[in-house]
């Protein structure tokens, strides 16, 4: 059974999975990986996550063209040169998964989109200075991604289609008092899972000091 993966093999086999069959996923999984969402930590516990599951095609429709948008605009810039640590090739292979995904963003069965409660006061203000914006949500996003590849479904952080805010918050109907902060596109995967390439842990630490 999928979900009997433990947490350290969940974690390292939690690839972005772009490609995603049509299929309907059951309401009661969906519940399962907000609840699981929901477990995440948040400042003082003030548990201000939100999370909108988008299911109705005419919406997906809407986020797909903002999607689409953003994704032009990134593969028209340098952004698509190869990183450092990933080849070219691999790098090709990943925009051809956020192509893919693009082009197919409304057939997706469901795309989540954790969102923050800010409120008006000191909150609101911390996230418009940038300082701990999204740390109250990301933790829960990651929970979701980790249930996700748990229970065997494909899902990935994106950003693109809630790039212009404004709009994203009027597709979801958004009170000012609530950003969007990641969007989720959730299905069962078309391809296989695999391992997650990363950089060794001597590249990215240090003991006591950075120097
Ligand atoms: C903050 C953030 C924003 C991201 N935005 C997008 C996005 O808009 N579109 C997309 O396809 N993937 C997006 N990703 C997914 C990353 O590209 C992906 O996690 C990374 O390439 C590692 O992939 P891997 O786990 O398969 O190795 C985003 C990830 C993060 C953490």
């Amino acid at each position: 059974m999928a979900d009997e993966m433990g947490l350290f093999e969940v974690m390292y086999n939690c690839r972005a999975m772009r490609r995603i069959r049509p299929d309907a996923v059951p309401e009661d999984l969906l519940l399962k990986l907000v609840d699981a969402a929901n477990q995440a930590p948040s400042g003082s516990n003030v548990q201000n996550g939100r999370w909108i599951l988008v299911r109705s095609r005419e919406q997906k429709e809407r986020l797909a063209e903002l999607n689409r948008k953003v994704f032009e605009a990134y593969v028209a810039g340098n952004r698509a040169d190869a990183l450092p640590h990933q080849s070219a090739e691999a790098r090709q292979r990943m925009l051809g998964a956020v192509r893919w995904q693009a082009e197919h963003f409304a057939e997706i069965p469901v795309l989540i989109i954790a969102c923050l409660e800010l409120g008006a006061g000191p909150r609101r203000d911390s996230f418009s200075a940038g300082a701990g914006a999204g740390g109250s949500i990301w933790p829960g996003v990651q929970n979701l991604l980790l249930a996700a590849r748990a229970l065997g479904l494909a899902a990935t952080p994106t950003t693109f289609a809630i790039a212009d805010r404004a709009a994203a918050k009027d597709v979801l109907g958004l009170p000012d008092t609530i950003e969007p902060f990641c969007l989720i596109p959730v299905g069962y995967p078309k391809g296989n899972f695999g391992p997650v390439t990363r950089k060794p842990v001597s590249e990215i630490m240090r003991w006591d000091r950075w120097s």
